[in-house]
C-alpha cells in the first residue's frame, strides 16, 4: 500500500465509524479528504508528517479526526467567513459539499493553520459518559452506605467530576438528578431497570489528566468544541452547560500521569468510600503503566475495609474487542469484580445486565 493509499484508508475507516455514530457531515468531509489525499492534495501535504506511517499508526494517532477538527477549529475561529458560512446549522445539517469547498480553498490559502492544529494530541471530553457510570456509582454508593470521595483518572477537562450534578433522562430507565440542572444527559437505556434509586453524596472530587484541558481557556475550550462532530448539535450544547458548570464550581484537573497520581495522592478515608473511575482512557496507557495501576489499585483494595472501602469503576473497551464498552466495577471488600454493562462509547445508550 502507498503512503497515499493509507492515509486516503484511514480517512475512509474514519468516515465510516463517523457514519455509524451519527454524524453524517463528518462522514461526507472525510470521504472528500480521502479522494483528496489519492490525488496527493492539500490533505495529504497537511498531514506530511505520517507519511509512511501504515494504517494503524494513522488510526492509533487520530490523525484522520485531527484533519477533522481542524476543519471545525477553523469554523468555529470565524476567522474564514467561507468555511464559517458554509458549515453546518441546526435545519441545515448536511452540508458537507459546500464545507468541503470552503475547506479545500483554505488549505491552499491558509496550509499553516492546519498543520498547527494536528500537531496536537486529539482531546475530547464527553459528559454523556457519565450516564454509562451512573448506574455503578448508584451500586458502590448503596453497596458500601456511606457518601463518596472521588478520584477520576485521564479525565481531559474534568467535566465528568460533576457527574452527580447533572440531570439523566434514561427513558425508560427512568431519571436521576435535579430536576433543574443545567446539564442535561439523555440516554437510551437498555435492558433490566437501573439502579436509580437512593442518593450519592459526594464529599471531595479530585482529578488528574496528562494533559488537561483548562476550562477557563477560550482557546483550549474550542479545540475541546473542535473535536465534536460539527452536525452533532446535541453534544455541542451539552459541551457548552458542562464548560459553564464547570467553570462556576471551579473544576481542576492536575496535570500528572495517572500512575504517579494514584500512588501519591489516593487514600483510603475512614467513612468514606474511596471511588477511583475512568472513561475511555486505559487504552492510550503502555502496558507497563496499565499493569503498575493495577497493581497500585489492588493494593489500595487489600488495605480496604467495611469502614474505608474501595470501588475502582470503569467505562473502557474489553481488552480483546476493542468495539465492545463495557462498564465494570470492582468493589473492596472483598474484591470483587462485575461487569455492570455495555455501552456506546458517546453514551448514546446503555445496555444494563441482568446479573448486575
Ligand atoms: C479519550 S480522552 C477521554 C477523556 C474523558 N475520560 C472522557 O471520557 O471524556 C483520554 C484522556 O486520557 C488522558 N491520558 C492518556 N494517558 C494518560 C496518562 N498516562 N495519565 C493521565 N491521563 C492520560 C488523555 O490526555 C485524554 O485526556
Amino acid at each position: 500500500m502507498t503512503d497515499q493509499e493509507a492515509l486516503s484508508q484511514s480517512l475512509t475507516t474514519q468516515a465510516r465509524i463517523c457514519a455509524a455514530m451519527g454524524s453524517p457531515f463528518s462522514a461526507g468531509l472525510l470521504e472528500r479528504a480521502a479522494e483528496d489525499a489519492v490525488r496527493g492534495g492539500p490533505v495529504s501535504r497537511i498531514l506530511a508528517q505520517w507519511s509512511g506511517a501504515p494504517l494503524m499508526a494513522l488510526l492509533k494517532d487520530g490523525v484522520p479526526l485531527r484533519w477533522l477538527g481542524a476543519t471545525h477549529d477553523l469554523a468555529l475561529s470565524g476567522e474564514d467567513p467561507e468555511v464559517r458560512a458554509a458549515w453546518p446549522v441546526p435545519g441545515r445539517p448536511n452540508a458537507d459539499e459546500a464545507a468541503w469547498k470552503a475547506v479545500s480553498a483554505a488549505m491552499e490559502v491558509r496550509p499553516e493553520r492546519f498543520v498547527a492544529f494536528v500537531g496536537h494530541e486529539p482531546q475530547t471530553n464527553e459528559t454523556r459518559r457519565s450516564a454509562c457510570l451512573l448506574g455503578g456509582f448508584l451500586a458502590a454508593a448503596g453497596a458500601a452506605g456511606l457518601p463518596l470521595r472521588t478520584w477520576e483518572l485521564g479525565a481531559s477537562a474534568g467535566l465528568n467530576q460533576l457527574w452527580d450534578r447533572y440531570r439523566y433522562d434514561l427513558g425508560p430507565g427512568g431519571v436521576w438528578g435535579d430536576a433543574g440542572a443545567s446539564v442535561r444527559i439523555d440516554t437510551e437505556w437498555r435492558g433490566p431497570p437501573a439502579p436509580l434509586h437512593g442518593a450519592a453524596e459526594v464529599m471531595a472530587r479530585s482529578a488528574c489528566d496528562r494533559a488537561p484541558v483548562d476550562v477557563t481557556d477560550p482557546l483550549a475550550v474550542r479545540r475541546l468544541r473542535a473535536y465534536v462532530w460539527a452536525d452533532q448539535f446535541d453534544r455541542l450544547a451539552r459541551l457548552d452547560a458542562a464548560v459553564d458548570l464547570a467553570r462556576k464550581a471551579g473544576v481542576q484537573v492536575e496535570a500528572a500521569d495517572a500512575l504517579a497520581f494514584v500512588q501519591d495522592h489516593v487514600a483510603l478515608e475512614e467513612g468514606r468510600l474511596t471511588v477511583i473511575y475512568h472513561s475511555i482512557f486505559w487504552q492510550y496507557l503502555p502496558a507497563q503503566t496499565q499493569r503498575g495501576l493495577e497493581q497500585a489499585i489492588a493494593e489500595l483494595g487489600a488495605r480496604a475495609s467495611a469502614k474505608a472501602p474501595l470501588a475502582w469503576l470503569r467505562m473502557e473497551p474489553k481488552p480483546d474487542n476493542l468495539a465492545e464498552i463495557e462498564v465494570r466495577l470492582t468493589l473492596w471488600p472483598p474484591g470483587e469484580d462485575r461487569r455492570l454493562a455495555r455501552c456506546d462509547p458517546h453514551g448514546r445508550w446503555v445496555e444494563w445486565e441482568a446479573s448486575a
